[in-house]
């Protein structure tokens, strides 16, 4: 089966399953950015610890009814967010409805996030490689939107010794993995100083995901 005939310009195959939506939200940006304030002010992005120990060079927080946390208990999906003991603020309409339409342009219709993390980098800030795996059901996609400086983002393959192929993502780029490539490795490298017109010296990215 081909979706060519679906494959809109800057749409770059990454494996079987696995999307680079080149520029996808860049008429949002200023929607984007202020939603993202209002959510930072009800929960502000922290350093969390691993399960080993380790203070994460990436801050984060989330929005929408579920939350990814990591703390000594190990890594879960969350109702609270532990610093302020409140709910984590409501999934803005704009975030689900852009992650939909993404995931739908790369195959997958029916995509209904539950949960939105959300990593803010720092030059040096870097996420290992890792898999996305303590969601439920894999038949949902991960949907990724990139805003501010450019990073590396090295994605593999079904083990940890899988080759990678480095991507750079982009100020306003989506990727979108699922189906076969679903639990496939991927990491960020440290993110490289520089300065972006709107968002200054660092990088956001917002992870949406069915997590239940
Ligand atoms: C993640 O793997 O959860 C985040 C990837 C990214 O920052 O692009
Ligand atoms: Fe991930």
């Amino acid at each position: 089966m081909t979706r060519l005939s679906a494959v809109g310009a800057g749409m770059i195959p990454l494996c079987d399953g696995a999307w680079l939506l080149k520029g996808f939200l860049l008429k949002y940006e200023q929607a984007l950015l202020q939603n993202l304030e209002r959510l930072t002010e009800h929960s502000p992005f922290r350093h969390m610890v691993t399960p080993g120990g380790y203070r994460m060079s990436v801050s984060m927080t989330n929005c929408g009814p579920r939350g990814w946390v990591t703390d000594e208990r190990g890594y879960r999906y969350s109702e609270t967010d532990p610093v302020t003991g409140r709910a984590w603020p409501d999934m803005p309409a704009l975030f689900s409805q852009l992650a939909q339409q993404a995931a739908s342009e790369a195959g997958y219709s029916d995509f209904c996030p539950d949960a939105c993390l959300i990593n803010r980098y720092v030059p040096g800030a870097k996420l290992s490689l890792h898999q996305d795996k303590d969601e439920q059901d894999f038949t949902h996609p991960i949907v990724s939107f990139s805003l501010g400086l450019p990073a590396t983002f090295d994605f593999g393959g079904r083990t940890r010794r899988a080759p990678v192929t480095p991507y750079m993502l982009e100020h306003g780029d989506v990727v979108v993995w699922g189906g076969p490539s679903r639990l496939f490795y991927h990491g960020i490298r440290a993110l490289k100083k520089g300065h972006h017109a709107q968002m200054g010296s660092q990088r956001i990215n917002l992870t949406f995901r069915c997590a239940h």
